[in-house]
Protein backbone atom coordinates (compact mmCIF):
# COMPACT_ATOMS: atom_id res chain seq x y z
CA UNK A 1 0.00 0.00 0.00
CA UNK A 2 1.26 3.31 -0.68
CA UNK A 3 0.74 6.26 1.52
CA UNK A 4 -2.36 7.65 0.04
CA UNK A 5 -4.17 3.63 0.81
CA UNK A 6 -3.73 4.63 4.50
CA UNK A 7 -4.49 8.23 4.64
CA UNK A 8 -7.86 7.47 3.01
CA UNK A 9 -8.53 4.54 5.41
CA UNK A 10 -8.72 7.17 7.96
CA UNK A 11 -11.58 8.62 9.30
CA UNK A 12 -10.66 11.24 12.15
CA UNK A 13 -13.82 13.06 14.31
CA UNK A 14 -15.46 14.34 17.51
CA UNK A 15 -18.85 13.66 18.81
CA UNK A 16 -20.58 17.31 19.76
CA UNK A 17 -23.28 17.22 22.01
CA UNK A 18 -25.19 18.95 25.35
CA UNK A 19 -24.08 17.38 28.58
CA UNK A 20 -26.16 14.44 28.78
CA UNK A 21 -27.29 13.91 25.24
CA UNK A 22 -25.44 10.84 25.60
CA UNK A 23 -22.01 11.43 24.06
CA UNK A 24 -20.42 8.66 26.55
CA UNK A 25 -23.09 5.99 26.19
CA UNK A 26 -22.63 6.50 22.16
CA UNK A 27 -18.76 6.90 22.57
CA UNK A 28 -18.80 3.62 24.53
CA UNK A 29 -21.05 1.70 21.54
CA UNK A 30 -18.84 2.85 18.96
CA UNK A 31 -15.99 1.42 20.17
CA UNK A 32 -17.63 -1.93 21.31
CA UNK A 33 -18.59 -1.59 17.55
CA UNK A 34 -15.30 -1.36 16.37
CA UNK A 35 -14.18 -3.94 19.54
CA UNK A 36 -12.09 -1.42 20.49
CA UNK A 37 -13.86 -2.59 23.77
CA UNK A 38 -15.24 -5.53 25.13
CA UNK A 39 -17.13 -4.29 27.87
CA UNK A 40 -20.25 -1.70 28.43
CA UNK A 41 -19.52 0.00 31.02
CA UNK A 42 -15.71 0.80 30.31
CA UNK A 43 -16.07 4.62 29.45
CA UNK A 44 -18.83 5.10 31.69
CA UNK A 45 -16.55 4.39 34.67
CA UNK A 46 -14.16 6.91 33.34
CA UNK A 47 -17.16 9.57 33.89
CA UNK A 48 -18.18 8.50 37.28
CA UNK A 49 -15.40 11.39 38.50
CA UNK A 50 -17.72 14.39 36.94
CA UNK A 51 -19.67 14.89 40.43
CA UNK A 52 -16.81 15.41 42.30
CA UNK A 53 -16.11 19.08 41.14
CA UNK A 54 -14.71 20.01 44.10
CA UNK A 55 -12.34 17.39 44.82
CA UNK A 56 -9.12 18.42 42.81
CA UNK A 57 -7.34 15.32 43.44
CA UNK A 58 -10.12 13.46 41.70
CA UNK A 59 -10.15 15.56 39.07
CA UNK A 60 -6.46 15.58 38.40
CA UNK A 61 -6.41 11.57 38.24
CA UNK A 62 -9.41 11.82 35.79
CA UNK A 63 -7.43 14.37 33.62
CA UNK A 64 -4.51 12.02 34.21
CA UNK A 65 -6.64 9.42 32.75
CA UNK A 66 -7.81 11.38 30.29
CA UNK A 67 -4.47 11.91 28.61
CA UNK A 68 -5.07 7.95 27.61
CA UNK A 69 -8.65 8.07 26.11
CA UNK A 70 -8.57 11.59 24.79
CA UNK A 71 -7.98 9.64 21.40
CA UNK A 72 -9.58 6.60 20.67
CA UNK A 73 -8.40 4.62 17.78
CA UNK A 74 -10.09 1.37 16.42
CA UNK A 75 -10.54 -0.41 12.93
CA UNK A 76 -14.34 -0.93 11.50
CA UNK A 77 -14.91 -2.01 8.34
CA UNK A 78 -11.66 -1.08 6.06
CA UNK A 79 -11.37 2.10 7.72
CA UNK A 80 -8.86 3.22 10.79
CA UNK A 81 -11.14 5.45 12.95
CA UNK A 82 -10.05 8.10 15.21
CA UNK A 83 -12.44 9.35 17.63
CA UNK A 84 -11.43 12.63 19.54
CA UNK A 85 -12.52 13.15 22.86
CA UNK A 86 -13.71 16.25 24.22
CA UNK A 87 -13.85 16.72 27.94
CA UNK A 88 -16.35 16.11 30.30
CA UNK A 89 -17.07 19.01 32.02
CA UNK A 90 -18.86 21.25 30.56
CA UNK A 91 -16.17 23.39 31.67
CA UNK A 92 -13.58 23.02 30.04
CA UNK A 93 -14.81 23.85 26.80
CA UNK A 94 -11.67 25.69 25.11
CA UNK A 95 -10.22 22.33 24.57
CA UNK A 96 -13.30 21.18 23.05
CA UNK A 97 -13.37 24.15 20.59
CA UNK A 98 -10.16 22.88 19.66
CA UNK A 99 -9.99 20.02 19.59
CA UNK A 100 -12.81 20.33 16.58
CA UNK A 101 -10.01 22.30 15.03
CA UNK A 102 -8.26 18.42 14.22
CA UNK A 103 -11.06 16.32 12.85
CA UNK A 104 -12.29 16.30 9.59
CA UNK A 105 -16.01 15.50 9.99
CA UNK A 106 -18.21 15.44 13.40
CA UNK A 107 -21.44 13.70 14.55
CA UNK A 108 -23.72 15.78 16.51
CA UNK A 109 -25.73 14.07 19.52
CA UNK A 110 -29.57 15.31 20.13
CA UNK A 111 -31.54 14.49 23.35
CA UNK A 112 -34.50 13.46 21.29
CA UNK A 113 -37.14 15.25 23.81
CA UNK A 114 -34.98 18.17 24.32
CA UNK A 115 -33.62 18.83 21.11
CA UNK A 116 -31.12 21.15 20.17
CA UNK A 117 -29.53 22.72 23.09
CA UNK A 118 -27.13 25.74 23.71
CA UNK A 119 -23.96 23.96 24.26
CA UNK A 120 -24.89 22.08 21.03
CA UNK A 121 -25.57 25.52 19.26
CA UNK A 122 -22.26 26.97 20.65
CA UNK A 123 -20.19 23.67 19.02
CA UNK A 124 -21.91 23.90 15.96
CA UNK A 125 -20.44 27.32 15.05
CA UNK A 126 -17.23 26.44 15.66
CA UNK A 127 -17.53 23.23 13.34
CA UNK A 128 -19.04 26.21 10.69
CA UNK A 129 -15.61 28.00 11.15
CA UNK A 130 -13.90 24.74 9.09
CA UNK A 131 -17.40 24.08 7.31
CA UNK A 132 -16.92 20.70 9.30
CA UNK A 133 -19.09 17.61 8.49
CA UNK A 134 -21.71 16.76 10.53
CA UNK A 135 -24.33 13.76 10.81
CA UNK A 136 -26.37 13.80 13.71
CA UNK A 137 -27.70 11.50 15.78
CA UNK A 138 -31.42 12.15 17.77
CA UNK A 139 -31.38 9.90 21.16
CA UNK A 140 -32.68 7.98 23.68
CA UNK A 141 -36.12 7.09 21.43
CA UNK A 142 -36.39 4.58 23.88
CA UNK A 143 -38.02 7.64 25.68
CA UNK A 144 -40.79 9.79 25.02
CA UNK A 145 -39.33 11.88 22.29
CA UNK A 146 -40.37 14.95 19.79
CA UNK A 147 -42.19 13.77 16.57
CA UNK A 148 -39.94 13.13 14.28
CA UNK A 149 -40.81 16.34 11.26
CA UNK A 150 -41.21 18.28 14.17
CA UNK A 151 -37.55 17.52 14.73
CA UNK A 152 -35.76 17.72 11.41
CA UNK A 153 -37.68 21.15 11.39
CA UNK A 154 -36.29 22.10 14.99
CA UNK A 155 -33.06 22.04 13.72
CA UNK A 156 -33.06 22.69 10.62
CA UNK A 157 -33.91 26.16 12.28
CA UNK A 158 -31.90 26.25 14.98
CA UNK A 159 -28.74 25.76 13.19
CA UNK A 160 -29.24 26.52 9.63
CA UNK A 161 -28.22 22.95 8.35
CA UNK A 162 -30.50 21.34 5.72
CA UNK A 163 -31.53 17.39 7.19
CA UNK A 164 -31.84 14.66 5.46
CA UNK A 165 -33.27 11.60 7.17
CA UNK A 166 -31.27 8.27 6.73
CA UNK A 167 -33.52 6.59 9.02
CA UNK A 168 -36.72 6.98 10.36
CA UNK A 169 -38.18 6.29 13.86
CA UNK A 170 -41.06 4.10 14.23
CA UNK A 171 -42.81 5.80 17.97
CA UNK A 172 -40.94 6.48 20.55
CA UNK A 173 -40.98 6.02 24.35
CA UNK A 174 -43.17 2.96 25.42
CA UNK A 175 -44.10 3.05 22.14
CA UNK A 176 -40.92 2.37 19.97
CA UNK A 177 -41.39 -0.40 17.40
CA UNK A 178 -37.86 0.07 15.48
CA UNK A 179 -36.73 2.59 12.70
CA UNK A 180 -36.95 2.80 9.24
CA UNK A 181 -33.74 2.60 6.73
CA UNK A 182 -34.95 5.31 3.63
CA UNK A 183 -32.63 3.85 1.66
CA UNK A 184 -33.05 0.31 1.67
CA UNK A 185 -36.19 0.06 2.73
CA UNK A 186 -36.09 -2.09 5.79
CA UNK A 187 -37.41 -1.93 9.14
CA UNK A 188 -35.09 -2.88 12.02
CA UNK A 189 -37.75 -3.97 14.64
CA UNK A 190 -36.69 -3.12 18.40
CA UNK A 191 -36.90 -5.80 21.87
CA UNK A 192 -35.79 -3.94 24.48
CA UNK A 193 -34.67 -7.19 25.71
CA UNK A 194 -32.30 -7.84 22.90
CA UNK A 195 -29.77 -4.99 24.33
CA UNK A 196 -26.06 -5.25 23.01
CA UNK A 197 -27.12 -9.00 21.79
CA UNK A 198 -24.59 -9.94 19.00
CA UNK A 199 -27.34 -11.02 16.79
CA UNK A 200 -28.38 -8.11 16.11
CA UNK A 201 -32.06 -7.20 15.75
CA UNK A 202 -34.85 -8.60 13.56
CA UNK A 203 -35.40 -7.11 10.26
CA UNK A 204 -37.93 -6.77 8.06
CA UNK A 205 -37.60 -6.44 4.27
CA UNK A 206 -40.10 -3.43 2.80
CA UNK A 207 -42.20 -0.91 3.96
CA UNK A 208 -45.31 -2.30 2.04
CA UNK A 209 -44.83 -6.04 3.56
CA UNK A 210 -47.42 -7.78 5.79
CA UNK A 211 -44.74 -7.57 8.30
CA UNK A 212 -44.16 -4.19 8.47
CA UNK A 213 -47.87 -3.84 8.68
CA UNK A 214 -48.49 -6.45 11.31
CA UNK A 215 -45.78 -4.56 13.21
CA UNK A 216 -46.64 -1.20 12.81
CA UNK A 217 -50.20 -2.37 13.59
CA UNK A 218 -52.88 0.54 13.99
CA UNK A 219 -49.95 3.29 13.31
CA UNK A 220 -49.37 1.34 10.11
CA UNK A 221 -51.10 4.02 7.32
CA UNK A 222 -50.23 7.38 9.45
CA UNK A 223 -46.35 6.18 9.25
CA UNK A 224 -46.37 5.06 5.84
CA UNK A 225 -47.90 8.38 4.82
CA UNK A 226 -45.63 10.27 6.62
CA UNK A 227 -42.35 8.33 5.61
CA UNK A 228 -44.05 8.68 1.73
CA UNK A 229 -44.22 12.42 2.51
CA UNK A 230 -40.40 12.65 3.70
CA UNK A 231 -38.70 10.83 0.91
CA UNK A 232 -41.08 13.03 -1.63
CA UNK A 233 -40.90 16.98 -0.31
CA UNK A 234 -37.75 16.24 1.58
CA UNK A 235 -34.38 16.71 0.64
CA UNK A 236 -32.29 14.26 -0.68
CA UNK A 237 -28.92 13.39 -0.04
CA UNK A 238 -26.27 14.68 -1.72
CA UNK A 239 -22.79 14.65 -0.76
CA UNK A 240 -21.27 17.82 -2.45
CA UNK A 241 -23.53 19.52 0.46
CA UNK A 242 -22.92 16.92 3.21
CA UNK A 243 -19.24 17.88 3.01
CA UNK A 244 -19.38 21.23 2.56
CA UNK A 245 -21.12 21.79 5.79
CA UNK A 246 -24.19 22.52 4.53
CA UNK A 247 -26.59 18.99 4.97
CA UNK A 248 -26.60 16.65 7.73
CA UNK A 249 -27.80 12.75 7.46
CA UNK A 250 -29.82 12.50 10.41
CA UNK A 251 -30.20 9.08 12.26
CA UNK A 252 -32.91 8.09 15.07
CA UNK A 253 -32.14 5.31 17.66
CA UNK A 254 -30.86 4.51 21.21
CA UNK A 255 -27.89 4.49 22.40
CA UNK A 256 -28.18 3.12 25.80
CA UNK A 257 -30.13 0.03 23.78
CA UNK A 258 -27.43 0.04 21.32
CA UNK A 259 -29.98 0.56 18.26
CA UNK A 260 -29.80 2.78 15.09
CA UNK A 261 -25.87 3.32 16.36
CA UNK A 262 -24.35 0.54 14.02
CA UNK A 263 -26.85 2.40 10.84
CA UNK A 264 -24.73 5.66 11.99
CA UNK A 265 -21.46 4.05 11.81
CA UNK A 266 -22.37 2.00 8.53
CA UNK A 267 -22.49 5.01 6.69
CA UNK A 268 -20.04 7.28 8.50
CA UNK A 269 -17.14 5.68 7.23
CA UNK A 270 -18.64 5.29 4.16
CA UNK A 271 -19.01 9.01 3.75
CA UNK A 272 -17.38 10.51 6.25
CA UNK A 273 -14.26 12.65 4.80
CA UNK A 274 -11.04 11.28 5.32
CA UNK A 275 -7.80 13.59 6.19
CA UNK A 276 -8.31 16.92 4.33
CA UNK A 277 -5.51 19.63 3.11
CA UNK A 278 -4.68 21.64 5.65
CA UNK A 279 -4.27 25.40 5.32
CA UNK A 280 -0.73 26.86 6.30
CA UNK A 281 1.27 30.24 5.84
CA UNK A 282 2.92 28.77 2.40
CA UNK A 283 -0.56 27.42 1.30
CA UNK A 284 -2.54 24.37 1.20
CA UNK A 285 -0.70 20.86 2.47
CA UNK A 286 -1.98 17.38 1.19
CA UNK A 287 -2.47 14.59 3.66
CA UNK A 288 -1.00 12.60 0.92
CA UNK A 289 2.82 14.43 0.72
CA UNK A 290 5.68 12.45 1.69
CA UNK A 291 7.43 14.60 4.38
CA UNK A 292 5.77 14.80 8.20
CA UNK A 293 3.63 17.82 9.31
CA UNK A 294 1.24 18.16 11.82
CA UNK A 295 0.10 21.18 14.48
CA UNK A 296 -0.58 20.74 18.41
CA UNK A 297 -4.13 21.17 19.32
CA UNK A 298 -4.06 20.52 22.76
CA UNK A 299 -1.57 19.83 25.85
CA UNK A 300 -2.08 17.98 28.55
CA UNK A 301 -1.00 17.36 31.89
CA UNK A 302 0.51 13.76 32.45
CA UNK A 303 -0.59 11.44 34.98
CA UNK A 304 2.57 13.02 37.57
CA UNK A 305 1.18 16.97 37.37
CA UNK A 306 4.54 17.83 39.72
CA UNK A 307 6.81 16.77 36.97
CA UNK A 308 5.51 18.72 34.73
CA UNK A 309 4.95 16.75 32.08
CA UNK A 310 2.70 17.70 29.77
CA UNK A 311 1.30 15.61 26.15
CA UNK A 312 0.89 17.89 23.51
CA UNK A 313 -1.34 16.25 21.29
CA UNK A 314 -0.15 16.67 17.76
CA UNK A 315 -2.69 15.87 14.54
CA UNK A 316 -0.48 15.00 11.97
CA UNK A 317 -1.81 16.75 8.08
CA UNK A 318 1.03 14.63 5.94
CA UNK A 319 3.39 11.99 5.55
CA UNK A 320 4.25 9.35 8.16
CA UNK A 321 5.62 9.24 11.18
CA UNK A 322 7.79 6.72 12.41
CA UNK A 323 9.42 5.81 15.80
CA UNK A 324 12.96 7.63 16.71
CA UNK A 325 12.31 10.08 13.87
CA UNK A 326 13.75 13.83 13.28
CA UNK A 327 10.95 16.62 13.82
CA UNK A 328 11.39 20.31 13.23
CA UNK A 329 9.62 22.30 15.99
CA UNK A 330 9.33 24.68 13.19
CA UNK A 331 8.47 27.92 16.21
CA UNK A 332 11.80 27.44 17.59
CA UNK A 333 13.78 26.73 14.91
CA UNK A 334 15.00 23.51 15.96
CA UNK A 335 15.24 19.56 15.25
CA UNK A 336 14.41 17.16 17.81
CA UNK A 337 14.48 13.66 17.99
CA UNK A 338 10.88 11.76 18.97
CA UNK A 339 11.85 8.79 20.25
CA UNK A 340 8.94 8.57 22.57
CA UNK A 341 5.58 9.78 21.36
CA UNK A 342 2.90 8.09 22.55
CA UNK A 343 0.15 6.78 20.12
CA UNK A 344 -3.31 5.98 21.17
CA UNK A 345 -5.20 2.60 20.07
CA UNK A 346 -7.84 2.08 22.55
CA UNK A 347 -8.13 -1.42 23.67
CA UNK A 348 -4.59 -2.32 22.31
CA UNK A 349 -1.82 -1.29 24.76
CA UNK A 350 1.19 -2.06 22.47
CA UNK A 351 2.93 1.08 21.27
CA UNK A 352 2.21 1.87 17.68
CA UNK A 353 4.85 2.97 15.91
CA UNK A 354 3.67 4.24 12.44
CA UNK A 355 0.88 7.05 12.10
CA UNK A 356 -0.32 9.00 9.02
CA UNK A 357 -2.38 11.90 8.13
CA UNK A 358 -5.38 11.80 10.40
CA UNK A 359 -3.88 9.62 13.10
CA UNK A 360 -3.11 11.93 16.38
CA UNK A 361 0.50 11.15 18.68
CA UNK A 362 1.01 12.82 21.94
CA UNK A 363 4.74 14.42 22.11
CA UNK A 364 6.64 14.37 25.49
CA UNK A 365 6.55 17.90 26.49
CA UNK A 366 8.30 19.75 29.29
CA UNK A 367 7.63 23.09 28.36
CA UNK A 368 9.04 23.85 24.86
CA UNK A 369 5.41 23.32 23.60
CA UNK A 370 2.75 25.27 22.77
CA UNK A 371 -0.43 25.18 21.19
CA UNK A 372 -0.96 26.00 17.86
CA UNK A 373 2.80 24.55 17.28
CA UNK A 374 3.77 22.97 13.79
CA UNK A 375 6.23 20.11 13.56
CA UNK A 376 7.93 19.02 10.06
CA UNK A 377 10.35 16.89 8.71
CA UNK A 378 12.12 20.09 7.68
CA UNK A 379 9.52 22.41 5.70
CA UNK A 380 9.49 25.89 7.37
CA UNK A 381 5.72 25.77 7.24
CA UNK A 382 3.21 26.76 10.14
CA UNK A 383 -0.63 25.67 10.16
CA UNK A 384 -3.49 28.29 10.27
CA UNK A 385 -6.71 28.00 12.40
CA UNK A 386 -5.86 26.79 15.74
CA UNK A 387 -7.89 29.33 17.52
CA UNK A 388 -7.89 31.30 20.82
CA UNK A 389 -11.69 32.25 21.66
CA UNK A 390 -12.66 34.73 23.58
CA UNK A 391 -13.31 34.20 27.06
CA UNK A 392 -16.69 34.72 28.58
CA UNK A 393 -15.92 35.35 31.86
CA UNK A 394 -12.41 37.49 33.63
CA UNK A 395 -11.23 37.59 37.32
CA UNK A 396 -8.53 39.40 38.44
CA UNK A 397 -5.68 36.73 39.71
CA UNK A 398 -3.24 37.91 42.90
CA UNK A 399 -0.94 36.01 45.15
CA UNK A 400 -1.80 36.00 48.88
CA UNK A 401 2.39 36.34 49.55
CA UNK A 402 3.21 38.63 47.24
CA UNK A 403 7.24 37.54 47.53
CA UNK A 404 5.78 34.63 45.23
CA UNK A 405 4.49 37.15 42.62
CA UNK A 406 7.52 35.98 40.13
CA UNK A 407 6.28 32.16 40.69
CA UNK A 408 2.25 33.48 39.80
CA UNK A 409 3.75 35.04 36.27
CA UNK A 410 5.80 32.21 35.54
CA UNK A 411 2.86 29.69 36.10
CA UNK A 412 0.49 32.15 34.09
CA UNK A 413 2.45 32.20 31.25
CA UNK A 414 3.23 28.21 31.12
CA UNK A 415 -0.49 27.47 32.15
CA UNK A 416 -1.68 29.99 29.21
CA UNK A 417 0.89 28.70 26.69
CA UNK A 418 -0.49 25.40 27.34
CA UNK A 419 -3.99 26.57 26.64
CA UNK A 420 -5.38 26.03 30.34
CA UNK A 421 -6.20 29.76 30.24
CA UNK A 422 -5.78 33.25 29.15
CA UNK A 423 -3.80 35.99 30.69
CA UNK A 424 -4.37 40.13 29.63
CA UNK A 425 -2.22 42.20 31.11
CA UNK A 426 -4.71 45.48 31.24
CA UNK A 427 -2.20 48.63 29.65
CA UNK A 428 -3.07 51.22 32.13
CA UNK A 429 -2.80 48.88 35.48
CA UNK A 430 -0.39 45.97 36.93
CA UNK A 431 -3.65 43.85 37.22
CA UNK A 432 -3.28 40.35 35.96
CA UNK A 433 -6.82 39.35 34.38
CA UNK A 434 -7.50 35.76 33.79
CA UNK A 435 -10.21 35.27 30.80
CA UNK A 436 -11.98 31.29 30.84
CA UNK A 437 -15.25 30.06 28.74
CA UNK A 438 -15.75 27.95 31.59
CA UNK A 439 -15.88 29.37 35.34
CA UNK A 440 -14.23 25.68 36.60
CA UNK A 441 -11.50 26.50 34.83
CA UNK A 442 -10.22 29.14 37.03
CA UNK A 443 -10.42 26.43 39.91
CA UNK A 444 -8.22 24.30 38.24
CA UNK A 445 -5.59 27.17 36.97
CA UNK A 446 -5.34 28.19 41.28
CA UNK A 447 -5.05 24.59 41.89
CA UNK A 448 -2.34 23.36 38.99
CA UNK A 449 -0.60 27.37 40.56
CA UNK A 450 -0.52 26.00 43.96
CA UNK A 451 0.67 22.58 43.47
CA UNK A 452 3.22 22.90 40.07
CA UNK A 453 4.42 26.34 40.79
CA UNK A 454 3.89 26.75 44.68
CA UNK A 455 1.93 30.22 44.18
CA UNK A 456 -1.36 30.42 46.35
CA UNK A 457 -3.19 32.68 44.88
CA UNK A 458 -7.26 34.12 45.08
CA UNK A 459 -9.55 35.23 42.39
CA UNK A 460 -11.39 38.96 42.54
CA UNK A 461 -14.39 39.92 40.41
CA UNK A 462 -13.07 41.37 37.10
CA UNK A 463 -15.75 43.57 35.94
CA UNK A 464 -15.83 42.72 31.56
CA UNK A 465 -17.66 41.40 29.53
CA UNK A 466 -15.82 39.70 26.89
CA UNK A 467 -12.58 40.70 24.93
CA UNK A 468 -12.16 41.03 21.13
CA UNK A 469 -8.77 41.01 19.92
CA UNK A 470 -8.41 44.24 17.75
CA UNK A 471 -6.11 45.29 14.49
CA UNK A 472 -5.94 47.56 11.52
CA UNK A 473 -4.88 47.72 8.40
CA UNK A 474 -3.93 51.45 8.86
CA UNK A 475 -1.15 51.21 11.96
CA UNK A 476 -1.96 55.49 12.73
CA UNK A 477 -6.08 54.36 13.30
CA UNK A 478 -5.00 51.24 14.94
CA UNK A 479 -1.96 54.04 17.29
CA UNK A 480 -5.31 56.12 17.97
CA UNK A 481 -7.40 53.96 18.70
CA UNK A 482 -4.76 52.65 21.01
CA UNK A 483 -4.49 56.01 22.89
CA UNK A 484 -7.97 56.94 23.32
CA UNK A 485 -8.73 53.40 24.58
CA UNK A 486 -6.13 52.53 26.68
CA UNK A 487 -8.05 51.96 29.97
CA UNK A 488 -10.19 49.31 28.24
CA UNK A 489 -7.13 47.15 26.27
CA UNK A 490 -4.21 44.85 27.57
CA UNK A 491 -1.91 42.47 25.89
CA UNK A 492 -2.83 38.79 26.21
CA UNK A 493 -0.50 36.56 26.60
CA UNK A 494 1.42 36.56 23.37
CA UNK A 495 1.60 40.07 23.32
CA UNK A 496 -1.46 40.86 20.94
CA UNK A 497 -3.76 43.78 21.49
CA UNK A 498 -7.45 43.39 23.33
CA UNK A 499 -10.21 45.48 23.91
CA UNK A 500 -11.96 44.77 27.01
CA UNK A 501 -15.78 45.27 26.90
CA UNK A 502 -17.39 46.17 30.00
CA UNK A 503 -21.34 44.96 28.07
CA UNK A 504 -21.81 44.55 24.62
CA UNK A 505 -23.72 47.70 24.12
CA UNK A 506 -20.34 49.09 25.33
CA UNK A 507 -18.46 47.00 22.65
CA UNK A 508 -21.10 47.67 19.92
CA UNK A 509 -20.92 51.68 21.00
CA UNK A 510 -16.89 50.94 20.08
CA UNK A 511 -17.47 48.77 17.41
CA UNK A 512 -19.71 51.17 15.63
CA UNK A 513 -17.27 54.45 16.29
CA UNK A 514 -14.17 52.39 14.90
CA UNK A 515 -15.17 51.23 11.63
CA UNK A 516 -12.02 50.86 10.42
CA UNK A 517 -10.59 48.83 13.15
CA UNK A 518 -11.30 45.11 13.27
CA UNK A 519 -12.92 43.30 16.49
CA UNK A 520 -12.18 39.77 16.36
CA UNK A 521 -13.79 36.96 18.72
CA UNK A 522 -10.96 34.51 17.82
CA UNK A 523 -7.28 34.68 17.34
CA UNK A 524 -4.92 32.43 15.69
CA UNK A 525 -1.64 30.76 18.09
CA UNK A 526 1.38 32.09 16.77
CA UNK A 527 3.20 29.47 15.04
CA UNK A 528 5.86 30.99 13.26
CA UNK A 529 9.36 32.22 14.73
P1 LIG B 1 -23.02 12.78 28.02
O1 LIG B 1 -21.75 12.02 27.86
O2 LIG B 1 -23.48 13.42 26.75
O3 LIG B 1 -23.04 13.74 29.16
O4 LIG B 1 -24.19 11.74 28.32
P2 LIG B 1 -24.16 10.25 28.84
O5 LIG B 1 -23.78 9.31 27.76
O6 LIG B 1 -23.44 10.16 30.11
O7 LIG B 1 -25.72 10.09 29.10
C1 LIG B 1 -26.41 10.89 30.02
C2 LIG B 1 -27.52 10.08 30.65
O8 LIG B 1 -28.45 9.70 29.63
C3 LIG B 1 -27.04 8.80 31.28
O9 LIG B 1 -27.91 8.54 32.38
C4 LIG B 1 -27.27 7.77 30.21
O10 LIG B 1 -27.42 6.46 30.70
C5 LIG B 1 -28.55 8.28 29.59
N1 LIG B 1 -28.70 7.87 28.21
C6 LIG B 1 -27.81 7.90 27.19
N2 LIG B 1 -28.36 7.41 26.07
C7 LIG B 1 -29.63 7.07 26.37
C8 LIG B 1 -30.69 6.48 25.63
O11 LIG B 1 -30.59 6.19 24.45
N3 LIG B 1 -31.84 6.28 26.32
C9 LIG B 1 -32.01 6.59 27.63
N4 LIG B 1 -33.17 6.33 28.18
N5 LIG B 1 -31.02 7.12 28.35
C10 LIG B 1 -29.85 7.36 27.73
P3 LIG B 1 -27.49 8.86 33.87
O12 LIG B 1 -28.63 8.41 34.71
O13 LIG B 1 -27.06 10.28 33.98
O14 LIG B 1 -26.21 8.02 34.07
P4 LIG B 1 -26.11 6.48 34.36
O15 LIG B 1 -26.49 6.35 35.78
O16 LIG B 1 -27.05 5.78 33.44
O17 LIG B 1 -24.70 6.17 34.09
Amino acid sequence: MDIQDFVDRRRTFAIISHPDAGKTTITEKLLLLGNAIQLAGTVKARKSGRHAKSDWMAMEKERGISVTTSVMQFNYEDCVVNLLDTPGHEDFSEDTYRTLTAVDSAVMVIDGAKGVEPRTRRLLEICRMRDTPIITFVNKLDRESMDPLTMLEHIEDELQIECVAATWPLGSGRSLKGIYRMDSDELVVYDRSAGNSDSGPRTIAGLHSAEAQELLNSDYEATVETIELVRDAGHSFESKEYLAGRQSLVYFGTALQNFGVVDLLDRFVEIAPGPQARDTNLGNVSPYEEKLSGFVFKIQANMIPKHRDRIAFMRICSGKYTKGMRMRHVRLGRDIKISDAVTFMAGDRTQVDVAYAGDIIGLHNHGTIRIGDTFTEGQDIAFRGIPNFAPEIFRRVRVRDPIHSKRLKNGMQQLAEEGATQVFAPLSSQDMVVGAVGSLQFDLVAFRLREEYGADCAYDPYPIHTVRWVSADDPTILEEFRSRLRSQLALDGDNQLAFLATSRHNLRLIEDKWPDVRFSSTREHASVA
